[in-house]
């Protein structure tokens, strides 16, 4: 796995045309409504980086931070919604994922505003990309398309 997000993150300082993630066909899980949404969540963490690369303000960081971390919470919810109508047999545990990483957001979201330290927000959102994404999420879509 990790080769393969080497290819679309940029680690090394060196970002092209502005993004920080970019999309790769292999993030599609197959289902449509959960891949809008998961390319949706990497343009709010692009346009946050594209903010802190052109030194916007306070406040334009403030409204990108805050729009990743609602955006973040309508997906879940969406997903959450779902992967209950489809029965998923791991349901609560997933929930729980989604229950610590909210937490965890708004907690490093104030935090990096409160330390002027976005950077800090973008590198914990570039983990929990992966994670989330790579990881986490391919479990309920191996369950559900192995129903199909
Ligand atoms: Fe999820
Ligand atoms: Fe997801």
């Amino acid at each position: 796995m990790g080769e393969y997000m080497e290819k679309s993150i940029a680690n090394d300082g060196s970002y092209e045309h502005n993004v920080f993630i970019r999309w790769q066909p292999e993030y599609n899980l197959g289902i449509p409504i959960i891949d809008e949404q998961h390319r949706g969540i990497v343009t709010t963490i692009n346009s946050l980086f594209y903010a802190m690369q052109n030194k916007h303000g306070e406040n334009v960081l403030k409204s990108v931070i805050n729009m990743v971390t609602e955006y973040t919470h309508i997906h879940f919810d969406v997903e959450e919604s779902f992967l209950h109508k489809c029965g998923f047999t791991d349901f609560k545990k997933h929930q729980g994922w989604h229950n610590e990483l909210k937490h965890t957001l708004s907690n490093i979201g104030s935090k990096s505003l409160w330390d002027h330290n976005p950077q800090e927000f973008l590198e914990f959102l570039k983990n929990w990309w992966i994670d989330h994404i790579c990881e986490k999420d391919k479990i309920f879509r191996d369950y559900i398309l192995g129903r199909m």
